[in-house]
């Protein structure tokens, strides 16, 4: 093992470079525009999958290709003995707007400090590298593996993942595993890295009101026909009250209360109001009232509005009732909610409360499951020792507030549970301007990368053996 940890220790530079060169695909999937360096981005990981020395290949999908990358197979044992890992990643990232607030160009990699500036550097590529350059190291130095890997690299992960459920299905044989190692979430610092077992699950939805047939002049006729834009932000206002609650009808009642113990281990995790403020700039934090705000951000539900669309938006004054108005709403949620059952609750109320002066429409309702394991199985405690034994320290046990959709599907078609084990900083800045991944992080992340292997092989073989 030493050797494994050494060679990734002398070719850190080189993992930078190559890093840096994966990051500057422009691969973003919610852009058409982008189409070009999502492709490109795909071939190259091929390609470098196959460098390093893994069976590597493009798989087409009805949308973006999925990387499928593995250790070559000893024919001399038969398959079902070996244990088989499977490691998730995304090569696709968030779109880069606003530009103008980037310190230096997103896909124009740049080094300051520690840190590797880059849309798509935390999220995700710079943590999945990490798994590709510990399994270059096995091979590189003729250490055998103790068990099978296959990386499943989708590009489509930051668009809700629509293609990944059918494509595991139709590889269920290929891709049976004994667990997931997924590197997509965060660590509270350096000093805690993070064992995640619990995700939350996300619904999106689109509510468009409809008005007059057209912009109407708001001196003419303004005060004898509804303003749909007032509409929707009435509407909208009635979802949530002043206690940060949401206030739709039965919305609560699949969550799994927080138990005292989870409330202690949530309350153990480092954190400082201040600086969580002035990190986020604003000068007074809002959410759930009952809650702390780490638990108000990773285990209880919210209703956010990401986007808000009605009129006149350019220079000056143009005095008009808009014919439309439109919103983004993304509800996260929590175990044991569900995404299509939520969605109908929404849909309903927002008929009931919808004036009969405009037209609702309300579109969407896709989204993914929240995701919850327990930390105490014999995986979950392998992926402990590999993260106390990668980064010198204690690690903590989390729930995250984002999502990771196809988790559950990971869990419902191969029957496999998922370790989350995260290496971005909560300073790393995912799908804002100047995201970022900690070269330390990195470097322990490829360490983790290394450790975690003969950990879990060893867990699976005793779990074989007992059963
Ligand atoms: N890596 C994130 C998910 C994440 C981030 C989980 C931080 C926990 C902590 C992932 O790439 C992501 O952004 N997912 C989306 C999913 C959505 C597009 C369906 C999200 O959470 O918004
Ligand atoms: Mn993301």
């Amino acid at each position: 093992m030493q050797i494994v940890l050494n060679y990734l220790r002398e070719n850190q530079p080189r993992f930078i470079r190559e890093l840096s060169e994966y990051l500057r695909f422009p691969s973003v999937s919610a852009q058409t525009q982008h189409r070009k360096g999502v492709q490109a981005a795909a071939r190259w990981l091929v390609d470098h999958c196959r460098s390093i020395g893994l069976d590597a290949r493009l798989c087409p999908t009805d949308g973006n290709p999925v990387v499928v990358a593995r250790t070559s197979r000893n024919k001399s044992v038969s398959p079902r003995r070996r244990l088989h890992f499977l490691v998730y990643g995304h090569y696709d990232v968030q779109p880069a707007e606003p530009l103008d607030l980037w310190k230096s160009p997103p896909f124009e990699p740049r080094i300051e400090g520690r840190s590797l500036f880059a849309r798509g550097a935390c999220d995700n590529k710079g943590q999945h590298f990490a798994h590709l350059k510990a399994v270059e190291a096995y091979l590189r130095t003729d250490t055998e593996l103790p068990c099978d890997l296959t990386f499943v690299i989708e590009g489509e992960e930051e668009v809700g993942s629509s293609n990944l459920a059918a494509f595991l299905k139709r590889h269920r044989a290929e891709l049976r595993c004994d667990a997931i190692v997924i590197s997509d979430t965060g660590m509270p610092d350096l000093k805690h890295p993070a064992l995640t077992y619990a995700l939350r699950g996300i619904v999106a939805l689109e509510v468009k009101l409809t008005g007059p047939s057209r912009d109407l002049h708001s001196g003419i006729y303004g005060g004898s026909v509804e303003n749909p834009a007032l509409a929707l932000c009435q509407l909208l206002a009635r979802l949530r009250d002043k206690n940060g609650h949401i206030a739709i009808p039965g919305f609560y009642d699949e969550v799994v209360p927080l138990s005292a113990y989870e409330r202690r281990q949530l309350a153990r995790i480092p954190f400082n109001e201040r600086a969580y403020r002035k990190f986020l700039g604003v000068s007074k934090l809002f959410g759930e009232r009952g809650f702390t705000p780490q638990e108000q951000r990773t285990t209880r539900p919210t209703l956010e509005i990401n986007g808000l669309t009605s009129g006149y938006q350019e220079e000056g004054t143009k005095t008009i009732i808009p014919a439309w108005a439109k919103a983004k709403l993304t509800f996260r949620l929590v175990p044991n909610q569900h995404p299509q059952r939520v969605g109908k609750l929404v849909r309903e109320h927002l008929k009931r409360l919808c004036p009969p002066t405009v037209r609702l429409e309300v579109a969407g309702g896709r989204g993914g499951e929240p995701y919850r394991v327990s930390p105490t199985g014999p995986m979950a405690q392998a992926a402990l020792r590999a993260l106390r034994a990668a980064f010198g320290c204690e690690p903590v046990l989390l729930r995250e507030g984002g999502s990771i959709p196809i988790v559950s599907d990971f869990k419902r078609t191969l029957a496999a549970d998922a370790l989350l084990l995260g290496l971005a900083l909560p300073d790393d800045n995912p799908h804002s301007p100047n995201e970022k991944f900690s070269l330390d992080a990195f470097a322990k992340g490829m360490r983790l990368g290394a450790l975690l292997w003969q950990e879990l092989a060893a867990a699976g073989e005793a779990r074989r053996s007992r059963a």
